[in-house]
């Protein structure tokens, strides 16, 4: 393998040490024997273009975005995917002949990972409740509406959120009070926790799933920790659930297929190494 043919990729944010996007990739790539690193790069927001600029004439493939820049970078890419720009966030860069091109794989990892989970689920026409309305929000929303679902009822703590983001799909997305939302649970097939309650360090998510109904399954894109308490009282309840861990892996699936043209595996040793 010659330095000359690797490919280069990173994650670009700030802070950036936490991500386990390189372990991720950087198996992938070694897994597929394509010669190339995948790293991180911390980039303070007031540097972003200069250092893109930089990224491109060390010849870098493209780059993952996280926090702060999702939304910064839409304004240094030349084109920018459907997806991205419903959700309004770019998380995969390709650079090529020094042009970016923006793409949003969250939506993709969101659903994904539930088809992977629950493969007996149909999404079309189906109805849910999303909790929550910050960026990993706007990812589920788009990942639901492209599935085929035919009614969202949103609901967060500050409401005025919620009601930005229902522009989104306005004809499917219903607003409802965070205080009160517990008289949808007997009617969502669906119930997504999108709010950071229940990760370590954090408050609880205060709900009582006594109403959801039978055939309803649980999803929280929260995975520290894996089983959180809503996904440990939903299971006990006998509904299905499922973690938040592979909404991480299957979006890093979909920026991989875009940059290198194949559908990495991703497997139970994968997850391991990702927890
Ligand atoms: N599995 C994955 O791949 C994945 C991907 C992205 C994010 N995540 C996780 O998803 C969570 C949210 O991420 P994000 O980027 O969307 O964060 P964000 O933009 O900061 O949004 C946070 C959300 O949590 C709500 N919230 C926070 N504290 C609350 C409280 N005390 N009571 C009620 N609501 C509260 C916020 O409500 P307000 O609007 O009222 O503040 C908002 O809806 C994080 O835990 C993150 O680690 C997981």
């Amino acid at each position: 393998m010659s330095n000359d043919i690797d490919k280069k990729f990173a994650v670009i944010g700030h802070p950036i040490n936490h991500s386990k996007s390189p372990l991720i990739h950087q198996k992938w790539l070694d897994d597929n024997q394509i010669a190339g690193k995948y790293g991180t790069v911390d980039i303070h927001p007031d540097d972003l273009e200069k250092e893109i600029n930089r990224l491109i004439d060390e010849g870098y493939s493209g780059f993952n975005v996280t926090l702060p820049h999702k939304e910064t970078i839409k304004e240094l890419c030349h084109a920018i995917d459907d997806t991205a720009q419903k959700i309004g966030a770019v998380n995969t860069v390709v650079l090529n002949n020094g042009k970016l091109s923006g793409y949003n794989t969250d939506a993709f990892g969101f659903i994904e990972n539930i088809k992977q989970n629950l493969e007996a689920f149909k999404f079309d026409d189906k109805s849910a409740l999303v909790l929550g309305a910050g960026g990993a929000a706007r990812a589920a929303l788009q990942g639901l509406v492209e599935a085929g679902v035919s009614k969202i009822y949103l609901a967060n703590r500050t409401i005025e959120k919620a009601q930005n983001l229902k522009k989104m799909h306005a004809d499917i997305i219903e607003v409802i009070e965070w205080d009160g939302f517990d008289y949808v649970l007997p009617k969502v097939d669906l119930l997504v926790n999108t709010t950071s309650l229940g990760m370590n360090g954090k408050n609880d998510l205060k709900i009582n799933l006594r109403d959801l109904k039978k055939s309803a399954f649980v999803t929280d894109i929260v995975y520290t920790p894996l089983m959180t308490p809503l996904l440990t009282q939903a299971k006990d309840n006998g509904h299905d659930i499922v973690t938040g861990i592979g909404m991480l892996i299957y979006q890093a699936q979909k920026s991989f297929e875009i940059w290198n043209g194949i559908i990495p595996t991703v497997n139970q040793e994968l997850v391991d190494r990702v927890l």
